[in-house]
């Protein structure tokens, strides 16, 4: 068995966010932030995952009973604003959190969330820091080791409060010839609230490069090349097309869930990931 089955130690209270981002769909976002999310679980750290992509993918990987009337992380941002006093509801905490079987927390997202920047639009607070000032307000830092944040397919003020309120951003793409103007697009935004000096500018913790097609002849090299353009920041381990993910996520499960040696591949690379993104934060492993 691996050595990271370890018992849950109370939290450090240092507690550090990682955002899994690229306004590209279906380039892995939520299927990395479910199986790093279980990978530090494993490594007996205290996790929180916040839905805020409106499409609710992530929240549906939980046990979660999707009824209309569930309050979600769109009720608990409103409530955060002093000025939407009109919109507030007798939403609390234990009435939004989703708890799984293995010791992961949720903050789930619901469609109200596609609403968010129409609903803050009129407000003088900042609009970009409601995400932050909730963590703040409800000192999740010291109630988690790890928030893991997966983020829309978009490009609005969803996308801006992640960036403003998150530690370190995590870069999945399906390396292809377009995958770099979007990845360009998006670290635009980071330096767009970098210069915007409202807060400090989260840290690149790497690219993911995933469904990388092995049996295309180029592939190799075009990652090479895009690469190249990448600059400093680290590129983890790419990810093939593993029909696991496919399995595992339909059974609402990590790969860490299953002991079959299919498996043991892809929870090296989610611990191997994970180790590198701890050293990036200033983790003790
Ligand atoms: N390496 C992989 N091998 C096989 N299937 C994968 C792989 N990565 C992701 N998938 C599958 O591709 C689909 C899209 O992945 P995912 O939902 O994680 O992307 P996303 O970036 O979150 O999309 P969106 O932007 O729409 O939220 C899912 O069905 C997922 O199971
Ligand atoms: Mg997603």
């Amino acid at each position: 068995m691996f050595s990271f089955f370890k018992a849950t130690p109370a939290s450090t209270g240092k507690g550090k966010l990682i955002a899994l981002m690229n306004q590209k769909g279906g380039v892995g976002k939520t299927t990395m932030a479910f199986n790093l999310a279980h990978a530090y679980a494993h490594q007996g750290k205290k996790v929180l995952c916040i839905d805020m992509d409106p499409q609710s993918n992530f929240t549906s990987l939980f046990d979660f009973e999707d009824r209309q009337d569930r309050r979600n992380i769109y009720h608990l941002l409103v409530n955060s604003v002093k000025e939407l006093k009109a919109l507030h509801t007798s939403t609390f905490w234990s009435d939004v959190l989703v708890k799984s079987a293995e010791g992961i927390d949720l903050l789930p997202s619901g469609p109200e969330l596609s609403g968010f920047e129409l609903t803050v639009s009129g407000i003088n607070a900042p609009r970009q820091l409601i995400l932050k000032r909730f963590i703040e307000k409800f000192d999740l830092r010291s109630l988690y080791d790890v928030v893991i944040i997966d983020g829309p397919p978009t490009m609005g003020l969803l996308v801006v409060n992640i960036l403003c309120a998150t530690d370190g951003v995590l870069y999945p793409f399906v390396p292809d010839r377009f995958s770099e103007q979007g990845l360009r697009k998006i670290l635009q935004v980071v330096e767009d609230i970098a210069e915007m000096e409202i807060t400090s500018t989260p840290k690149n913790l790497g690219y993911i490069p995933n469904l990388f097609d092995t049996r295309r002849k180029q592939a190799a090299e075009d990652l090479e090349e895009i690469k190249k353009t990448l600059g400093e920041a680290t590129v983890h381990e790419a990810f093939t097309n593993k029909v696991q993910f496919g399995k595992s996520l339909a059974q609402r499960k990590s790969v860490f869930q299953y002991k079959s040696s299919e498996y043991k591949d892809l929870q090296r690379q989610f611990m191997t990931m994970s180790d590198t993104v701890n050293r990036e934060l200033g983790y003790e492993n």
